[in-house]
C-alpha cells in the first residue's frame, strides 16, 4: 500500500495556503505550511515532506538560501520553486542549485497538478528502498527485486560491485526484465544514495528536445526558447542519472553524451560555455547495442564508455525457477494473499513463453486474481487470464496492455493476406466466439462483447453466425 505523500509549502502569503487548500483539498495529499524559509528548515526534520513546494522572495531567509541549506542536509527532497511573473531568471538560477522546476505565480492550476505529480514520482523514485535476495528481511524496504535463478544472483553480485564504486553501469535485458528496478537498486545501494536521482526516457522525449532536457539551452537558442533552460545533467549535479532507452540517441546527442561521459563537460545547447558536473550515469536499453554499433547507428566510443559493468538481465523465459516466487510475491502485493495456486496453474504459468516478462507475469496474477474467487487458483482461471482476452469480467475492465500486443500481433498476420477484410473478419469471430462460450445464448454473449442484444441479432444475420453455431 502506497502511503500518503507529503507537500510542504513554504511562502509568507496567505493567499498561497488558502489556494494550495482548494487546489489539493480532494487529493490523497497531506498538506503542510511553513511561513518562512527559517520555519520551512526548522520543521522539514519533523514533516519529512515529499515534496517542498517555495516561494522564492519572502521576507527573512530568501528561497535562494533556504534552498541551498536544504539541499545540504537532504538532496533527495525535490524543491520547486513559485515566483511571480517576472522573475523568472530568479527561479532559473534555483535550478542551478538544484531546484527540481519552478511555477509562475499566479498558477496555472493543471500545470501546477502535472508538476507537482512528477516531483512526487521522482520523490518516491528516490526513496522507495529497492532490495534484493541476499539481503530480504535485514532492512526495511518498500519493493523487492525477485528471483533466485543462477542469472538473478549474478545480477545481484553485480550491483553489489557496483554499490562500492563510481563506475557508468550498463543494463540490458528486455522489456519488462527489471532494467529500471535494479537502476534504483544501484542507486540506493551506491555511495550517492543520499544524493539526487534523476531519470530520463531518451525515446519518450522528441528527438529536438531530448538535448535540451540533458544540458539545457540559452535563451534564443532556437525558436521558442524564451527563457534559459537548465538541463538535467546540471540539475543533478553530485547526484546519479539514469539514461533509460539508450539506444535511441541520435548521433549527435551521442557526442555530446560522450563528452560528459569522458571529462564531466557540455555545454547548453546554443551556449558556449562549458560547464561541469559530477554526475554518476547508469543507462538501460533493450537494444542490442552491439548490434547497432555494427550498424553505425551508435557509436563504438560511447559504448565502451558506457560498458564498464554491464549488467544483463536473464528473460523470465530462461529462468522459468524464478515464476513460482514471482506469483506468491505478485499474490501478496494485489491482495491475493493466502490464496495458492493449483499445481496444473503452476505449470502452466511455467510453461508459458512470457514476451513481456515480468511485467506480464505481473498482469496476469492481476488479471487471475479477477477471474478466479476460489481459494486455490486452477489452472483455467491462470488460461482465462493468459489468454488476455481483454473482455469485461465481473464487471472490472481487464488491462490494455497486453491487448495492444494483441492487436499487434493480428496486424502483422493479417498483412500478409491483402484480400483480408480485418475489421469485419475479427468482429465475426469474436461474436462466434462469443456464442459458443456461452451455448448460443444471445443475452449472455452480448454482455460479454460489452454490445447490445439488438447490436448482436444484427450481426448475427449479417454473418450467417447461427448456422455455423449449429454445425460446429
Ligand atoms: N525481479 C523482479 N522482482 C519483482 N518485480 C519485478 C522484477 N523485475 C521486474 N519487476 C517489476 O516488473 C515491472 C517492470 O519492470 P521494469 O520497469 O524495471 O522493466 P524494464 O526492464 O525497465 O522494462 P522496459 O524495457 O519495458 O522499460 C515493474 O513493475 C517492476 O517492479
Ligand atoms: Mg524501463
Amino acid at each position: 500500500m502506497q502511503t500518503q505523500q507529503t507537500l510542504l509549502v513554504v511562502d509568507d502569503e496567505a493567499d498561497v495556503r488558502y489556494s494550495f487548500k482548494r487546489i489539493f483539498g480532494g487529493d490523497p495529499v497531506t498538506l503542510e505550511f511553513a511561513a518562512s524559509g527559517e520555519e520551512a528548515l526548522l520543521s522539514i526534520p519533523k514533516l519529512k515532506p515529499d515534496l517542498v513546494l517555495m516561494d522564492i522572495r519572502m521576507g527573512g531567509a530568501s528561497g535562494l538560501e533556504t534552498l541551498q541549506r536544504l539541499r545540504k542536509s537532504d538532496a533527495r527532497t525535490p524543491v520547486i520553486i513559485m515566483t511571480a511573473y517576472g522573475s523568472t531568471q530568479a527561479a532559473i538560477e534555483a535550478m542551478k542549485h538544484g531546484a527540481y522546476d519552478y511555477l509562475l505565480k499566479p498558477f496555472d492550476v493543471p500545470k501546477l497538478k502535472e508538476i507537482v505529480a512528477a516531483a512526487l514520482r521522482v520523490s518516491r523514485d528516490m526513496r522507495a528502498k529497492v532490495s534484493f535476495e541476499p539481503l530480504l528481511g535485514a532492512e526495511e524496504h518498500d519493493q523487492e527485486i525477485i528471483g533466485r535463478s543462477a542469472g538473478m544472483q549474478e545480477v545481484y553480485k553485480l550491483i553489489g560491485q557496483l554499490s562500492r564504486s563510481d563506475v557508468t553501469a550498463l543494463i540490458t535485458g528486455e522489456s519488462g526484465t527489471g532494467k529500471e528496478l535494479v537502476a534504483r537498486a544501484i542507486y540506493q545501494h551506491g555511495q550517492r544514495a543520499e544524493k539526487t536521482f534523476l531519470a530520463v526516457n531518451c525515446a519518450a522525449i522528441p528527438e529536438a528536445l531530448l538535448e535540451s532536457e540533458l544540458f539545457g539551452h540559452e535563451k534564443g537558442s532556437f525558436t521558442g526558447a524564451s527563457h534559459q533552460r537548465i538541463g538535467k545533467f546540471e540539475q543533478c549535479d553530485g547526484g546519479t542519472i539514469f539514461l533509460d532507452e539508450i539506444g535511441e540517441l541520435s548521433l549527435a546527442t551521442q557526442a555530446k553524451m560522450l563528452r560528459v561521459l569522458q571529462s564531466g563537460t557540455f555545454e547548453r545547447v546554443g551556449g558556449n560555455q562549458p560547464l561541469k558536473v559530477n554526475v554518476r550515469v547508469i543507462a538501460a536499453t533493450n537494444k542490442p547495442l552491439e548490434s547497432s554499433v555494427s550498424k553505425k547507428e551508435f557509436r563504438e566510443d560511447l559504448f565502451y564508455r558506457l560498458n564498464v559493468v554491464r549488467i544483463h538481465l536473464p528473460p523470465l523465459r530462461e529462468r522459468k525457477g524464478d515464476v513460482a516466487l514471482l506469483v506468491e510475491y505478485f499474490l501478496n502485493k494485489h491482495g491475493g494473499r493466502g490464496r495458492a495456486l493449483q499445481s496444473a496453474a503452476i505449470e502452466a504459468l511455467e510453461a508459458h513463453g512470457w514476451p513481456g516478462n515480468v511485467r506480464e507475469l505481473e498482469n496476469v496474477i492481476q488479471r487471475t486474481l479477477v477471474v478466479g474467487k476460489a481459494v486455490a487458483i486452477r489452472a483455467e482461471d491462470v488460461s482465462a487470464a493468459l489468454s488476455g482476452a481483454g473482455r469485461s469480467v465481473s464487471g472490472v475492465q481487464v488491462g490494455d496492455v497486453d491487448f495492444q500486443e494483441l492487436a499487434r500481433q493480428i496486424f502483422r498476420w493479417a498483412r500478409s493476406n491483402p484480400k483480408l477484410k480485418l475489421i469485419p473478419a475479427m468482429e465475426r469471430e469474436l461474436v462466434v466466439a462469443a456464442l459458443q462460450e456461452v451455448n448460443g445464448n444471445q443475452v449472455q454473449a452480448a454482455k460479454l462483447l460489452g454490445i447490445t442484444r439488438a447490436t448482436l441479432r444484427k450481426r448475427v444475420d449479417r454473418f450467417g453466425i447461427q448456422h455455423q453455431l449449429k454445425v460446429s
